[in-house]
């Protein structure tokens, strides 16, 4: 019997351990039956599977076992005949030889082939998620996701901060996200809301003295499900004391730059950094991919004072599409009524030639406006240019939109690129109400040079909330908490937001920071995304345990499904007919 961390009272290690330095001895494995195959009447071949891989047993005599069958087997460890070595398997110059096997439990054919190479439906795989986790990749996923936790924790432990838990079932927060609520039993007609993020609750921690703060965070949103968001997801959340936001940017990159290395064996040299202002300018979006170019230009200088209607416009940006001007007129027109939809007037386009521009408008443009568009970008014969000509941010997130459609290589492919983006607006416009929204949440302090800019030019001012950016993927955003309270009065007046509102959603915080709130800042990123990335997964589903359909059901469970008539009367439930 070896004695490792693999062994048990059941098993001596783990079937993809077994090798060359085991041959001669008797050896015990524990697993699933991976395929049997008979070789003549009397000599069977078992393949036994657990998450370490396979290893072949060669059974004399007849064996009652099936697919998916729980064995136990023993056996001398042996060098495999020749020719029949397979060196594409760990363990396949070996097999298991004179076994005994034990069944330890039968089990029905599966409903599906539990083999990466086999495209399984999503809904099946779901359904009877506890085989899926049986493959090999979802095997390999998880245990990703346990390095990266790990490895995070690690990390923050390193740099002096305590882990605390926060409760899930907890009071409104200011997110914004729709709340999931759980009714109470002893106070009925009342709710809990489980949180959105811990954000209240790691803020009111400041002012408890937890100086530097995270905990890997169950959060919860009622949102519509999309590749990167579940109702329920994990956060790396983190909250400092006595800092700025570049200390919070260091203690963030140094642990995502760990696990990177832990998941992918390289870390990553630096994280670049931009400014909203320019992420908008050159990207036309707050999370610019930086894994290609097609960089927005600005053409409104050349167009300034331009005869030509489609063009005059406070700002005129172009992008350069290497290789599109092979694009077919409806694959244009498509483009065109997608810039439409993001509500600009129009899109021109341009196909660059050896012989110069074709496009509809061409013959309007005069000479040095053509020049423009040609050499837009460093443009070659057989490149496309697109131009929008609008307010600034309009004619910026068109292209940026328009970027990502053409641009984008799948979320997970090619060198990762991070990017801190800085200096977020502190208001994102109006409500129906006329009253300004947040950017980021209520309690962001607003840049140090723009507080005069509050009651005079709100859109103007700049917030100190930052966000981290991975391939074009929100990973994580925080920022600079307001801990003062009259900064914090003038942007609840901003916002619309009533003393007595004040009073009533953020009362208790509002309250705690009376006793001495130190200055303090935090972020969160989502573990599902970073890890997803580092998986090479699309879609954070690949990357969780037990997911929700796109629609926001479990196929496993059932849920949502309904209560027993008890607990509605427990709860003092009354429901509205469905509409
Ligand atoms: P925010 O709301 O930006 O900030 O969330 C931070 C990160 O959490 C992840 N995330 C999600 N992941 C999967 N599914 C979802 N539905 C989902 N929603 C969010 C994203 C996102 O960037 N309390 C603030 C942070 C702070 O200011 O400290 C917060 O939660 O990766």
């Amino acid at each position: 019997m070896t004695s490792n961390i693999e062994s048990t009272s059941l098993r001596d290690l783990l079937c993809g351990s077994v090798n060359e330095n085991h041959l001669g001895q008797t050896l015990t494995v524990c697993g699933w039956v991976a395929k049997r195959r008979e070789h003549g009447e009397h000599l069977a071949f078992v393949d036994i599977r657990d998450r370490s891989g396979v290893v072949q047993a060669v059974v004399d005599g007849s064996v009652d076992v099936r697919s998916e069958y729980v064995i136990r087997v023993t056996g001398t460890v042996t060098n495999r005949p020749e020719g029949t070595v397979n060196d594409k398997l760990a363990t396949g110059r070996v097999e298991l030889t004179d076994c005994t096997v034990e069944v330890l439990s039968a089990a029905e054919p599966p409903p599906f082939q539990l083999d990466d190479r086999v495209e399984i439906d999503e809904q099946v795989r779901l359904r009877y998620r506890y085989l899926d986790l049986r493959r090999e990749k979802m095997q390999r996923n998880l245990r990703l996701r346990a390095s990266v936790n790990a490895s995070l924790r690690k990390a923050m432990d390193a740099q002096g901060f305590c882990e605390v838990e926060t409760p899930l079932l907890w009071a409104p927060t200011p997110e914004g996200a729709r709340e999931f609520v759980v009714p109470s039993r002893l106070h009925p007609g009342e709710f809990y809301v489980l949180p959105q993020s811990p954000q209240i609750a790691k803020q009111l921690l400041m002012v408890g003295g937890f100086d530097r703060y995270y905990q890997v965070a169950r959060c919860l949103r009622d949102e519509d499900l999309r590749a990167d968001r579940q109702f329920e997801f994990t956060q790396l959340d983190i909250e400092a004391s006595f800092v700025t936001q570049e200390d919070i940017m260091a203690f963030i990159s140094s642990a995502v730059l760990d696990a990177a290395e832990a998941a992918t064996g390289t870390r990553p040299t630096t994280i670049a950094s931009m400014t909203w202002a320019q992420a908008l300018d050159l990207y036309g979006t707050d999370k610019p991919d930086l894994r290609f170019g097609m960089v927005l230009q600005d053409l409104s200088p050349v167009f300034a004072a331009t005869e030509v209607k489609a063009f005059s416009a406070p700002v005129v940006k172009a992008m350069r599409v290497p290789g599109g001007a092979d694009f077919s007129r409806s694959k244009l027109d498509a483009l065109t009524e997608q810039a439409k939809g993001l509500g600009a007037k129009g899109l021109a386009w341009f196909r660059v030639t050896a012989e110069g521009l074709d496009s509809p408008l061409e013959r309007f443009l005069n000479d040095e406006e053509k020049a423009a568009i040609a050499q837009c970008d460093g443009a070659t014969p057989g490149d496309l240019i697109l131009c929008v000509a609008d307010e600034h941010a309009q004619a910026c997130r068109t292209l940026g939109a328009l970027r990502v459609t053409l641009g984008s290589p799948p979320v997970s492919e090619g060198e990762p690129k991070y990017l801190w983006v800085t200096e977020f607006p502190m208001f994102e416009g109006v409500d129906e109400e006329g009253n300004l929204q947040a950017a980021h949440h209520p309690f962001t302090m607003p840049h140090h040079d723009d507080l005069d800019l509050i009651e005079t030019d709100p859109l103007k001012v700049r917030s100190q909330a930052y966000d981290l950016v991975l391939n074009g993927w929100e990973l994580g955003s925080g920022s600079v908490r307001i801990h003062r309270s009259d900064i914090q009065a003038r942007i609840f007046s901003a916002l619309g937001i009533s003393d007595e509102e004040a009073e009533s959603r953020f009362g208790f915080l509002m309250g705690a920071f009376k006793y001495g709130a130190p200055p303090h800042a935090g972020f969160a990123f989502g573990i599902d995304r970073l890890v997803a990335i580092f998986a090479g997964e699309d879609n954070i589903r690949e990357v969780i345990a037990y997911p929700k359909t796109q629609s926001g059901t479990d196929v496993m469970t059932g849920a949502p499904k309904s209560i027993t008539e008890r607990q509605v009367r427990d709860l003092r439930l009354k429901f509205q007919p469905k509409v």
